[in-house]
């Protein structure tokens, strides 16, 4: 089985204050070697100190830091912005057109195209979230490199666990959906690793992680749980 991809979505949760604990119980678990890469997606002020424990640890299967957005412009004056290159060498992932960020923050299918193509400069490998209703439209703004060089993320709304307003059920998406759902998104995007995302928990990730239609799955709350997020790592 190809090596699968776990992204943990701390979303805006997680105070630095918090992270030496959580990092404690992720490092210090008793896990055997797994062909997996973790990549863990903090809030922006913490994705240098989780690099140095990162760097600093020997853990059983790769582990990198993403983030959870990044600027659609290069650099200059954008007040509050953290671009791409200000990203480099320290992001190997970021999570890009969530859900979240598209409902609350008005991001655009060109703002995520032109966020894909400046992490793509910057070697930081975009995980562009779709979902079942525009899934076609939000790919296809995309250009042919970047479709070969993404990971596509799907994820339905109404699947996230801890609801914000009225979407997010906490039921995870029914595997024939995923089925069907990836199958569509290979269509357009044939080179990109699908992975799930949306309640995804130790009861019910080996279920995705087993299938050979997935490179891997997101997982929000419950990676808050180092324990828990454990037991994710644990079922592939
Ligand atoms: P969830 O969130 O695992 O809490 O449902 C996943 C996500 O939205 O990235």
């Amino acid at each position: 089985m190809p090596q699968k991809l776990i992204v943990a979505n701390w979303k805006a949760n997680m105070a630095q204050a918090g992270i030496p604990a959580w990092w404690d119980e992720f490092a210090g678990a008793s896990l055997p070697q797994l062909d997996a890469h973790v990549v863990i997606c903090p809030p922006l002020v913490s994705v240098l100190p989780l690099n140095q424990l990162v760097a600093q640890a020997h853990l059983p299967f790769r582990v990198t830091v993403g983030v959870q957005n990044l600027s659609q412009f290069p650099g200059g004056a954008y007040t509050g912005e953290v671009t791409a290159r200000m990203l480099a060498g320290v992001a190997s992932h970021a999570i890009l057109g969530h859900s979240e960020r598209r409902r609350w923050f008005g991001e655009t299918d060109q703002q995520v195209a032109a966020k894909v193509r400046e992490a793509l400069e910057q070697g930081i490998t975009p995980i562009v979230a779709v979902d079942r209703h525009n899934w076609r439209q939000q790919l296809t703004q995309l250009d042919d490199d970047a479709l070969g060089r993404i990971v596509v993320m799907y994820e339905p709304p109404e699947a996230i666990s801890v609801p914000t307003g009225p979407v997010g059920t906490g039921e995870a998406a029914p595997l024939e959906d995923v089925e069907e759902m990836s199958g569509k998104i290979r269509g357009v995007a044939p080179a990109a690793p699908v992975v799930y995302g949306g309640s995804v928990k130790s009861h019910n990730a080996g279920e995705f992680l087993s299938q050979p239609f997935l490179a891997g799955v997101v997982v929000g709350s419950a990676s808050l749980n180092a324990d828990e997020f454990v037991n994710i790592i644990r079922q592939i």
